[in-house]
C-alpha cells in the first residue's frame, strides 16, 4: 500500500499525500513512496502537477518526529538527503507544480511546499518552521527556499522563534498567491493548472527552467539562459501556429503538441 494517491484529470495531475492519521507527516516510507510517484508522472501527457495532503485539517505537519527521534548525526543528516533529493525533484520537474496547502504546513510541509512553484492555501492553512523547539533546523530546504520566498527577516523570525503564520497573513507576505474557502481549494487549483495546461507547454517548461536556472545567477548571465530558453520555442508547432492565429485574428488553437516539429 502507498502513502500517496495518484490521479490524472486530463493534462493535470493530482498527488495526494496520504497519512491522515499522522496529519501526512512524512516518515521514511513516504518520502520513498512519494520519490516512486514522481518517477512513474508520464510527462508526455501531464502539463501541470498539483500536490495536496489528504483530510480536511493537514497539508503535512512536518517529517515524522516519531521516527527522528533517535535518529544519530549521520542518521540524521541522511534523513535531511533524502527528503532533500526528494523535494528538488518536485523543484526541477520540467512541468510546474502547485501546493493546494489544505491544513497544516508544518516543518517538512512548509518546506514540501515551497519546493513547489505555486502556493495556493485554504482558509485554516497554516505555515511554520517548529523545528528550533524540537533541537533542530529545518532539513528539508526550508533554511534557504523560505529566505528566498519571502523576507529574510520575517523568515529569520519564523525560522529562530517559531512563528507561525496562518492564511491571511501567508498571503500578505508573498507566500501563497491565494486563500479559498477550504471547499473551493482544489477545484480553484484544478482551473490554475488547466490555464498553465492550455498554454503551449513546450514554452510553459522553458519559462519554469528560465526562472529556476536564472534566478541565482547575475543577471547578465541569467539573460542568456534566457535567450536560449526563448530561442528553443522557435520553430516548434505552437509557435508557428500561436503567431500564425494571432496574426490571421484566426481564435486561438488547443495547444496539443508537445514535440518539437
Ligand atoms: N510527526 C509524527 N507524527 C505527527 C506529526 C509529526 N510531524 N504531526 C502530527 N503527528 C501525529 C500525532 O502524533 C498524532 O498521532 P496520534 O493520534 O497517534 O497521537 C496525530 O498526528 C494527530 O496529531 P495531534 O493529536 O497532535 O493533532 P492536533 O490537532 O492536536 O495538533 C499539530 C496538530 C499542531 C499539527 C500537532 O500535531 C503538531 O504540532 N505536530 C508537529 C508539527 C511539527 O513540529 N512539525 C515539524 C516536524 S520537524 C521537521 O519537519 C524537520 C524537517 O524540516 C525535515
Amino acid at each position: 500500500m502507498s502513502y500517496i494517491k495518484y490521479e490524472q484529470n486530463g493534462f493535470v495531475g493530482v498527488l495526494t499525500i496520504d497519512r491522515e492519521k499522522a496529519l501526512n507527516a512524512l516518515n521514511s516510507e513516504v518520502l520513498a513512496d512519494l520519490d516512486a510517484e514522481l518517477d512513474a508522472i508520464d510527462l508526455d501527457s501531464t502539463r501541470c502537477l498539483i500536490i495536496t495532503g489528504a483530510g480536511q485539517k493537514s497539508f503535512v505537519a512536518g517529517a515524522d518526529i516519531g521516527e527522528m527521534s533517535t535518529l544519530t548525526k549521520a542518521e540524521g543528516e541522511a534523513f535531511g538527503k533524502k527528503g532533500n533529493d526528494v523535494f528538488r525533484k518536485i523543484e526541477t520537474l520540467p512541468i510546474p507544480v502547485i501546493a493546494a496547502v489544505n491544513g497544516f504546513a508544518l516543518g517538512g510541509g512548509c518546506e514540501l511546499s515551497l519546493s513547489c512553484d505555486i502556493r495556493l492555501a485554504a482558509e485554516n492553512a497554516v505555515f511554520g518552521q517548529p523545528e528550533t523547539g524540537l533541537g533542530i533546523t529545518p532539513g528539508f530546504g526550508g533554511t534557504q527556499r523560505l529566505a528566498r520566498t519571502i523576507n529574510v527577516g520575517k523568515a529569520k523570525e519564523m525560522i529562530y522563534a517559531g512563528t507561525k503564520v496562518k492564511a491571511p497573513e501567508a498571503l500578505s507576505l508573498g507566500l501563497v498567491s491565494a486563500v479559498y474557502p477550504a471547499e473551493e481549494l482544489m477545484p480553484a487549483a484544478m482551473k490554475l493548472a488547466e490555464r498553465i495546461s492550455a498554454n503551449a507547454p513546450i514554452a510553459v517548461r522553458a519559462c519554469k527552467k528560465a526562472i529556476n536556472d536564472g534566478i541565482s545567477l547575475p543577471i547578465e548571465k541569467a539573460v542568456e539562459v534566457e535567450e536560449k530558453l526563448f530561442g528553443d520555442c522557435f520553430e516548434t508547432h505552437d509557435q508557428k501556429e500561436g503567431m500564425a492565429c494571432f496574426l490571421s485574428r484566426e481564435k486561438p488553437k488547443p495547444k496539443a503538441v508537445f514535440t518539437n516539429n
